[in-house]
């Protein structure tokens, strides 16, 4: 006979898609509609100083445990074929921040490259950064080239970590490559959205279809401010280091809960008559 203790962590058949699970994850798993999970998931990992304070700890004991968070997304993520999975790791105003601090956070990706490599092949995950790479230390830029070469054959999720990121470069600096791709040529001077979109860090990507920001700050913080302009946002109170498996699975089941309109009107009201124009025109 199961025991409590034993039944809370209730191993499920190994063929699962996600292994043994706890009895609150196969109870999340049973109600998620595994035909409408969203393409490509964004998140804010934040809340990392927070959860060290406390703990009376600095704030990097934040950061190393984060990273636990991190790999439990990125498993589950690709694990549930999810196409595409975006984290924000360091944004262009992240500099601020002491120098011991961003050290850290430097240190703690390189070393966090080289040993989850084996778990980024085993689920063959592609790896990609956005962000102004050319202005990391050369070591990062060298490791994230190295990731991004050992990934460049897998064939499945998208793993892409926004490093020295900001929304706001990124239209900066896709609006300067459109420019620079004209210099004389006699192109007509209009900017379509789908050229802009092809010019982002994000190229061949879908849109983020859910964000998720832990922590509870109700802010988008300057994280991929073009593309999130129709995603579901869903913001949680727990903090970065805290965020697990079930708490990722509800993130999904709420997302499933949300009316996709677009602009439109929603499917419980239909129309006979046809849109008065295409999107975006
Ligand atoms: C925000 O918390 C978190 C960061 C700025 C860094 C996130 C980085 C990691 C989790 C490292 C691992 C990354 C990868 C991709 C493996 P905060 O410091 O702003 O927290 P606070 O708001 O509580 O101070």
């Amino acid at each position: 006979m199961l025991n409590n203790k034993l039944n809370k962590n209730l191993l499920v058949a190994s063929s699962h898609p996600l292994g043994a699970m706890t009895a609150e994850e196969a109870y999340l798993w049973e109600k998620l509609d595994l035909a409408r999970l969203p393409r490509h998931v964004a998140v804010i990992m934040d809340g990392n100083g927070r959860w060290a304070q406390k703990r009376h700890l600095p704030r990097i004991a934040g950061h190393r445990s984060g990273t636990q968070s991190a790999r439990i997304t990125i498993e589950t993520c690709a694990r549930l074929k999810i196409e595409a999975l975006t984290l924000y790791a360091f944004s262009v105003e992240n500099w601020r921040r002491p120098k011991t601090e961003i050290d850290f956070l430097m240190a703690l990706l390189r070393e966090y490259l080289r040993k989850e490599m084996p778990l980024l092949q085993k689920n063959n995950i592609r790896m990609r950064f956005l962000g102004r790479i050319d202005e990391l230390p050369a070591g990062v830029q060298n490791d994230v080239r190295d990731a991004m070469e050992k990934t460049a054959g897998n064939k499945g999720m998208e793993l892409c970590v926004a490093l020295n990121y900001g929304g706001r470069a990124e239209i900066v600096d896709a609006m300067n490559a459109i420019l620079s791709e004209r210099n004389g040529h006699g192109t007509s001077p209009k900017i379509t959205e789908e050229q802009l979109s092809q010019h982002l860090y994000t190229e061949g990507l879908p849109d983020p279809d859910l964000l998720i920001r832990t922590s509870g700050e109700m802010r988008v913080s300057n994280f991929l401010l073009w593309q999130i302009a129709y995603a579901e946002i869903f913001v949680t109170e727990t903090l970065w280091p805290d965020f697990n498996r079930a708490r990722l699975l509800e993130a999904l089941l709420e997302y499933q809960k949300r009316e996709r309109r677009y602009g439109g009107i929603g499917e419980a009201e239909p129309s006979d008559e046809k849109p008065a124009r295409a999107a975006g025109n």
